[in-house]
């Protein structure tokens, strides 16, 4: 009973006194704006830290680290340089040898490449011939001519050698540790091992690196789109070269050995190893895997 009387005294003005005070102070009167206020700032807030995350993403980090994003450019904190100067456009000249068979006799070149594994240590092919593949892979077209590659020719003994240590050292790892019990499966056929004398045996490596940026005449760094599929079809045309040249070619890519290798030869820190090509004739006993290929009805689709 005491308690109900207590609640219909003290409880009304308690009430009145509450409503006094709430309508007498201005940040309640005035609530409306100042949500709409707050809501405005959260919304600025955030649309800056979307735009901090696109420029962050088009930023030079991302694209070193990661090959196949869309490469996308934010470029309103920078001064928009051309990659090229002004060329003036010159009339195409076509091949000299156009030729209806030429497609059929460039095949016939290359199905007789074969990766080989044992090269001849006692003949090395004219520095020359090796200049000229490598003049025809700078020939390739690349992501909006930024040429981003640079090919490095090995033919000193005890570079080969370092070569060798530092491939044979993660190889041993590799076969061992890194990769799957798959992939050495995969491997088997190929009798490939931890273990490679064509390191050394072969005349010429070259290590064909793509750069994952450049830098412009002021020094600021210049974009290499598609530095990687550039620099691949580059390699495919030295491969055809080599061919041509009737040199024998063992492509490699040797896990983990990137880093170590780019230090011995003193590359910068843009440069990042793609290929590891062994380059000579091969042993006069060499043998290789009788590997079938796919026939064009299963690599082409007509439409
Ligand atoms: C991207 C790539 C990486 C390769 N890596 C290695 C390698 O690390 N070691 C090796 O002995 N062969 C390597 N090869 C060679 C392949 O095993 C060889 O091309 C394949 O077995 C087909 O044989 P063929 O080149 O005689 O046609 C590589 C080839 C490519 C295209």
């Amino acid at each position: 009973m005491c308690f109900v009387a207590y609640r219909s005294t003290v409880f009304p003005q308690l009430q009145s006194k509450m409503e006094a005070l709430l309508s007498s102070c201005k940040l309640f009167k005035h609530w409306p704006s100042i949500l709409l206020g707050l809501l405005v700032a959260l919304a600025i807030k955030y649309i800056k830290t979307y735009r901090k995350r696109r420029l962050r993403t088009s930023s030079w980090e991302q694209l070193e680290g990661t090959e196949n994003v869309a490469v996308e450019f934010t470029l309103a904190d920078s001064a928009i340089q051309p990659a090229l100067e002004e060329k003036p456009h010159v009339p195409f000249v076509p091949g000299h040898n156009l030729n209806p068979n030429g497609g059929r006799r460039f095949y016939e070149l290359m199905r007789g490449r074969r990766s080989v594994r044992a090269f001849n240590a006692n003949i090395k092919p004219p520095i020359d011939v090796v200049e000229d593949c490598i003049r025809a892979a700078g020939t390739a077209p690349s992501g909006a001519h930024t040429e981003p590659w640079t090919f490095c020719v090995v033919e000193q003994l005890a570079v080969k050698q370092s070569v060798r240590e530092i491939v044979e050292h993660e190889e041993q790892i590799n076969y061992s540790t890194r990769m799957h019990a798959q992939w050495v499966t995969d491997l088997r056929p190929l009798h490939t091992n931890a273990v490679k004398p064509y390191l050394t045996d072969a005349p010429y490596l070259i290590l064909i690196f793509k750069q994952t940026h450049g830098t412009t005449t002021d020094g600021r760094k210049k974009l290499h789109y598609y530095n990687e599929i550039s620099t691949s079809i580059a390699a495919g045309i030295l491969l055809c070269a080599l061919q041509a040249a009737g040199l024998c070619s063992l492509v490699t890519t040797p896990l983990n050995c990137g880093p170590a290798l780019r230090r011995l030869l003193e590359r910068p820190t843009n440069e990042k190893l793609l290929i590891l090509l062994a380059v000579g004739y091969a042993e006069d006993n060499c043998k290789v895997p009788d590997l079938e290929r796919k026939g064009l009805q299963s690599i082409m689709v007509k439409y």
